[in-house]
């Protein structure tokens, strides 16, 4: 009797015992054993990197007090070297110890660092089939919801199908008046303030006036009429980014987002209340059928019948270019006024080129953007020394050979080092650094050497538009004011989802 209690006690026992083993076996295998591998197949390639970590891989800690200790450094001295360093600290520390292609850990995620412009090339365009788009940490999904910047295959196909038409050249010519007022309504304001202070110059913040100003726009091109009414939807995408930035330096740990916190109650809240918002934007705009050409019109009834998007997915795609929209174009704006500020002879040169091109009393019109020739080259050099964007992820969806000799391994995730590649001396001379915007005179040869926008199929749809708003504006300003920068400037780009000025962009502006 004894023997069988005890016999009976044992199986039970291993009976229980065995689904931890296996549980533990599991956690091995993924955490320990398949990194392993992946570390050794890269390592016999040739391709080094700080070495794994279980769990936390190298990324959490390391790569979060990099980041934390650039924003922290002091200050550069206003010239362009010092960006890579501020911007990618972990990139810019590891390929030095390792060379430009590198592997690191996301977690138990390996990511393999790129910044070869052949590779990039594959990469983005003729081997783009063999990469997808890395998965959101869900906790974006409060900024973007589930719009193009996320989604994959035939949903992505359809998405980007709408959305080329609504931001196609002609469509964003249309465009061009909306935003010649706006930029006069808030030169109207800056003159107002000239005109209080009885001053001939005035001082502030071109960062946050640009960010203004950029809201409008992508308002007005988004709702028409109802622009003003998109305000409130940018405040409540504003701080939501600022708590998306903070969640996405951690490794993200399945179902952290449903905990109750502080941080998830606020995201949650801010989430419900611009969802709702939008909502209500898109019922008003259906029922008025004002404003044909706006974004959300061609969201609301695209031209093929069976590209019907419901209430969710346009609610989705209008977050995304809410915040696609304003924050990149606005940023780019503001480093093109700072470089303009530090080198007046290209302020100059750009103000020549506008009254040449527009006349002496006009502001420029859809039909003379194309000539601005100089305009162009400067915010080029301006997306080659500051890119919104820094870098940009893919995860290889199967294995695939890159360079005709690196096997990289499916679900390798990859970092595409953009503002390294644009700040390389290798590939722009031994004056990389130095604000040139004569470089662009020659059109391009090599793709993957200069990519502001990303590449191939997934190239960034709203590129005409950041393009020709970029443009009005500059030529605007620099046709009516003269400026440069503040004294109290202090240059520390910094990546706070796009590459922003960390203290402001400071500068003194005076009517021509
Ligand atoms: C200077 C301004 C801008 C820069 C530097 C920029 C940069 C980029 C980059 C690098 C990508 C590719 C991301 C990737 O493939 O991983 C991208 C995609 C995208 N951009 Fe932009 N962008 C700008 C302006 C805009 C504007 C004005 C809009 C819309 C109003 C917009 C909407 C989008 C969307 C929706 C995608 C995803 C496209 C897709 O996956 O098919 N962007 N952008």
């Amino acid at each position: 009797m004894t023997r069988f209690l005890f016999h009976t006690q044992l199986t039970m026992s291993f009976m229980l015992l065995l689904p931890l083993f296996f549980i533990i076996l599991t956690i091995l295998y993924k955490y320990i054993w398949i990194p392993l591998r992946i570390q050794l197949h890269f390592r016999q390639q040739g391709v080094r990197g700080p070495g794994y970590r279980p769990i936390f891989g190298n990324s959490a800690g390391t790569r979060r007090k990099m980041i934390t200790e650039a924003e922290s450094s002091r200050p550069v001295s206003f010239n362009h070297e010092g960006v890579v360093q501020r911007v990618m600290p972990h990139y810019y520390n590891w390929s030095k110890v390792y060379g430009d292609t590198f592997l690191y850990w996301f977690g138990s995620k390996a990511r393999l660092a790129v910044s070869d412009p052949d590779m990039i090339k594959e990469v983005l365009v003729s081997k783009s089939r063999s990469f997808g788009k890395i998965r959101f940490n869900p906790v974006s999904k409060a900024l973007f919801g589930e719009g193009l910047v996320g989604l994959e295959g035939e949903k992505w196909v359809v998405h980007r199908r709408i959305t080329g038409q609504a931001f196609n050249m002609e469509r964003v010519k249309e465009w061009v008046p909306e935003i010649v007022d706006s930029i006069q309504n808030m030169m109207s304001k800056w003159d107002a303030n000239i005109e209080a202070g009885n001053k001939s110059e005035f001082e502030f913040d071109v960062h946050k006036e640009l960010h203004q100003l950029s809201a409008d726009i992508i308002s007005r091109t988004a709702f028409g009429s109802n622009f003003s009414e998109g305000k409130r939807i940018f405040e409540l995408q504003e701080q939501q980014a600022v708590l998306v930035l903070q969640a996405l330096r951690n490794v993200y740990i399945p179902g952290s987002r449903f905990i109750p916190t502080k941080r998830n109650k606020t995201m949650w809240k801010l989430e419900k209340e611009t969802r709702e918002l939008v909502t209500k934007l898109i019922e008003k705009n259906k029922n008025t059928k004002q404003n044909s050409n706006t974004l959300l019109a061609t969201l609301i009834s695209p031209s093929k019948k069976d590209d019907i998007l419901d209430l969710k997915e346009i609610v989705d795609e209008c977050k995304t270019f809410y915040f696609a929209g304003k924050e990149t174009t606005a940023n780019l704006l503001t480093w093109a006024f700072l470089l303009l500020g530090l080198h007046q002879e290209w302020q100059n040169k750009a103000r020549e080129e506008v009254d040449r091109v527009c006349g002496q009393n006009v502001f420029p019109r859809a039909d003379t953007l194309a000539d601005l020739k100089i305009v162009t080259m400067i915010l080029d050099e301006t997306l080659r020394l500051y890119p919104p964007a820094v870098m940009m992820m893919r995860q290889a969806s199967e294995n695939v050979k890159l360079a005709g000799r690196l096997d990289v391994p499916v679900g390798t995730q990859l970092f595409l080092a953009m503002t390294a590649v644009h700040h390389d001396v290798r590939i722009w001379g031994e004056d990389a650094n130095v604000f040139n915007p004569l470089r662009f005179l020659e059109p391009r040869n090599h793709l993957g050497a200069f990519f502001p926008f990303g590449l191939g199929p997934r190239v960034c749809v709203g590129q005409n538009l950041a393009m020709v708003e970029a443009k009005i504006v500059l030529a605007m300003i620099v046709k009516c004011y003269s400026f440069v920068v503040s004294p109290s400037y202090v240059h520390a780009p910094m990546q706070s989802l796009t590459l922003q000025p960390q203290y402001g962009a400071q500068m003194i502006f005076s009517r021509r």
